[in-house]
């Protein structure tokens, strides 16, 4: 990996990632979880702060060291325990049937084969378990200025912020895995540009 992916990505993330108005939206996509809990993209852990009362622990997924180092004291404060468990969200280290609840917040975009991420996230969690998820991607259909942006941008912020995808439709990813999503909300993101902030947040079922 390039120098600017691997040090300077994260700190990039990081930032966006840390912006004031993402605080409520994290607050609504952990609300609900339970058990023990998968967290896929962990980042720089900015849902740490987040996780209910009823999340007992916390398996964290995440390919970058220096994000990982950057989440530290974020996972030192949390209050319950929080393991960096796995590199990979397309290649889970864990049994079937292993979790109560998974999280994906913005990362669906960025996991290279999403899909697969998808259906690794369905086997580990237990019949029944849900996915919290929120992710931005294509926006909806009516808006067809938004989407021509989103096509033209993609690639320049693929290269810019480590393969992060603007046109990814997570509902229908999550149908194709197999989960039944069971709420979802479909909004702009308040102060982001619209063809980086079409959000979806919603949570799905696994079978
Ligand atoms: C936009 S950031 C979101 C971080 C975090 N979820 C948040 O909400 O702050 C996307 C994250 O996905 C991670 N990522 C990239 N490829 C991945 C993969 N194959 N498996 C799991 N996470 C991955 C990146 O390292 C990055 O931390």
């Amino acid at each position: 990996m390039s120098i600017y992916g691997e040090y300077v990505v994260p700190r990039i993330l990081n930032a966006a990632c840390g912006m004031k108005m993402t605080v409520p939206l994290r607050r609504r996509v952990c609300a609900g979880l339970r058990g023990e809990v998968i967290e896929i993209g962990f980042g720089t852990g900015h849902n740490v702060a987040h996780y209910p009362g009823t999340v007992t622990g916390v398996a964290a997924i995440e390919p970058s060291d220096v994000g990982w180092r950057m989440a530290a004291e974020r996972v030192r404060a949390a209050t319950v325990p929080v393991r960096r468990s796995g590199l990979d969200g397309q290649s889970l280290p864990f049994a079937d049937d292993s979790f109560d609840s998974a999280l994906s917040t913005w990362t669906l975009c960025t996991i290279p084969d999403a899909d697969a991420a998808l259906r690794e996230v369905r086997r580990v969690l237990k019949p029944g378990g849900t996915l919290h998820f929120i992710e931005h991607g294509l926006a909806p259909k009516e808006d067809e200025n938004v989407r021509r942006w989103q096509r033209r941008l993609e690639p320049l912020n693929k290269r810019l912020l480590g393969g992060c995808h603007l046109t990814r439709q997570a509902v229908d990813m999550l149908t194709t895995a197999g989960f039944t999503v069971t709420e979802v909300d479909t909004f702009y993101e308040e102060g982001a540009p619209r063809p980086l902030g079409a959000d979806t947040l919603g949570v799905a079922v696994s079978p």
